[in-house]
């Protein structure tokens, strides 16, 4: 099972990934994860994209495509997987749909969360992540058990450095002219179901099981 989550910044992509990844054990390959792995460890990757970031803005391109070049051929994704913050451009879609033809198989769900950008700057003030296994919390909507630690390994939460409002409302921009032209892309294949991310996370997880049993 293949599966491309779409969505703003924000929409509840990582949470329902997770939710996915169990029920189905497929991994969830999130490119935001992925770099801000990379910043944190200070490779070459992550001191190139860290700028962009910060602003609000799409790394370029190439470094993502090349990243998941590689991931996408890792065996862990044999029986399938979860594309979360990717492809996010018409170049990348372009890219991932040439990295497919080379693997041989195809995209089978295409999930798309749509959130009013004034819910998304009131939510984005509450996340909470741990960052080593990006599992997202809301202090209002989705508390850990222990106010600030992770639920499975008791470390700490951070805020991310891209949660400010004034970086949201930059990245909701971003979303809406280079990422959500992409959802026009799949529509010719019928791969793509349409998610009120407005609703409870346990109704919008409830939901995503109903389309992919
Ligand atoms: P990335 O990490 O992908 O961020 P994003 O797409 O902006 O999305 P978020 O992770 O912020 O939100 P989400 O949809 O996962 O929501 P979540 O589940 O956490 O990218 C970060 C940056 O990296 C980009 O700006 C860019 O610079 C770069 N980048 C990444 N991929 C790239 C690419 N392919 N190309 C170029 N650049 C790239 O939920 C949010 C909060 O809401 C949480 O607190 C959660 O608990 C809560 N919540 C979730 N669902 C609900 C609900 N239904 N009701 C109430 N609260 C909810
Ligand atoms: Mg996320």
């Amino acid at each position: 099972m293949n599966i491309i989550l779409i969505g703003p910044p924000g929409a509840g992509k990582g949470t329902q990934a997770k939710f996915i990844t169990q029920k189905n054990n497929i991994p969830q390959l999130s490119t935001g994860d992925m770099l801000r792995y990379n910043v944190a460890n200070k490779t070459s990757l992550g001191i190139s994209a860290v700028k962009f970031m910060d602003a609000g803005e799409l790394v370029p391109d190439n470094l993502i495509l090349d990243i998941m070049k590689e991931r996408l051929k890792n065996d862990d994704c044999e029986k399938g997987f979860i594309l979360d913050g990717f492809p996010r451009t018409t170049i990348q879609a372009d890219g991932l749909q040439a990295i497919l033809n080379e693997l041989n198989i195809k995209i089978d769900y295409v999930l798309v969360l749509s959130v009013e950008d004034d819910v998304i700057v009131e939510r984005m003030g509450g996340r909470r992540l741990h960052p080593a296994s990006g599992r997202v919390y809301h202090i209002k909507y989705n508390p850990p058990k222990k106010s600030g630690f992770d639920d499975i390994t008791d470390e700490k939460l951070i805020i991310r450095e891209d949660d400010q409002e004034a970086t949201v409302r930059k990245r909701l921009k971003v979303y809406h002219t280079q990422t959500k032209p992409i959802i026009d892309y799949y529509e010719p294949y019928n791969i793509v179901y349409k998610i009120d991310g407005n609703n409870m996370i346990e109704s919008i997880k409830n939901e995503i099981d109903d389309i992919l049993n």
